[in-house]
């Protein structure tokens, strides 16, 4: 499987992409009642940005991705963490009940899906986790703000613009942060047997120049990142855009989808 998350892509995720925020953790920490003996599965980890910070309240973590370049640097960013208790599998979405089998037999306590659920069979996947979790567990599809470009304030719509006219074409994937995609996580988990419940936690912060550049070359697959001597070109575009509108506050609105059994 080749998505795109390779290469000098997994490097801008890990340095530019937002974490998560110690209110997103409880809440997953609370809404699962996690313990030091439970098993949680963060499918689609990249680079750990959810695994980590949940591993501290759990026995065990497991990050699943199916690109190998993220979970090498996942694999190195808890090695820099000290955390101990994380183990890394390659593979998708699909190998989800055969680790259940091999590693937690007594169910996985938690199954977390963060900002990934878009490029899964949701319905599909949503099914088969239900004979996977213990008692009280559930599964939580988390969505980590919408991207830089779609926000309503004026950098934000500079760097809309910049984007549709490097790329030829207005850029609209939503990452399953809009409403409709909300709304199907929810319909999905429901009709999966879930008891299903939301959350948000909102913040703002305020960017870098540097911040926005990586940020956006994060979102661009392997193949259709800038090559490296066109970037001083895309870089000249964006910040002649975006400088007469600083600050570049980002409102952030993590949202979190969450169904327990
Ligand atoms: C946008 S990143 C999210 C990384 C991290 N969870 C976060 O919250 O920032 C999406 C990740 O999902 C992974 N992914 C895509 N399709 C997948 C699938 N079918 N099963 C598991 N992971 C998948 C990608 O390789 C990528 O690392």
């Amino acid at each position: 499987m080749d998505l795109g998350f390779r290469g000098e892509v997994t490097d801008f995720y890990h340095r530019y992409r937002r974490g998560y925020p110690p209110a997103v953790v409880d809440t997953l920490v609370n809404a699962f009642s996690l313990d030091h003996d439970d098993v949680v599965l963060d499918v689609g980890c990249g680079t750990g940005q959810l695994t980590l910070p949940l591993s501290k309240h759990v026995g065990v973590a497991i990050g699943l991705d199916p690109e190998a370049d993220m979970l090498t640097r996942a694999r190195a960013a808890a090695n820099e963490d000290g955390a101990r208790n994380v183990t890394w599998s390659l593979g998708s979405d699909e190998d989800l009940t055969t680790l259940h089998s091999l590693l937690a037999p007594r169910g996985f306590a938690g199954i977390t899906i963060a900002q990934a659920a878009h490029w899964m069979d949701h319905d599909a996947l949503f099914r088969s986790c239900v004979p996977t979790l213990r008692p009280g567990g559930g599964l939580a599809v988390v969505t980590n703000g919408k991207p830089l470009w779609q926000h309503d304030t004026a950098w934000s719509r500079a760097l809309y613009d910049v984007l549709s006219t490097w790329l030829g074409t207005p850029p609209r994937a939503t990452c399953g942060t809009d409403d409709d995609s909300q709304a199907r996580y929810r319909e999905s988990l429901g009709s999966a047997g879930f008891t299903v419940r939301t959350a948000h936690i909102e913040y703002s912060d305020e960017l870098t120049l540097e911040h926005v550049i990586g940020s956006v070359y994060s979102a661009f697959g392997a193949n259709s990142l800038p090559a490296p001597d066109r970037r001083p070109v895309f870089e000249e575009m964006v910040r002649t855009a975006l400088e007469p509108h600083r600050p570049f506050n980002e409102p952030v609105r993590v949202g979190l989808v969450i169904g327990t059994r």
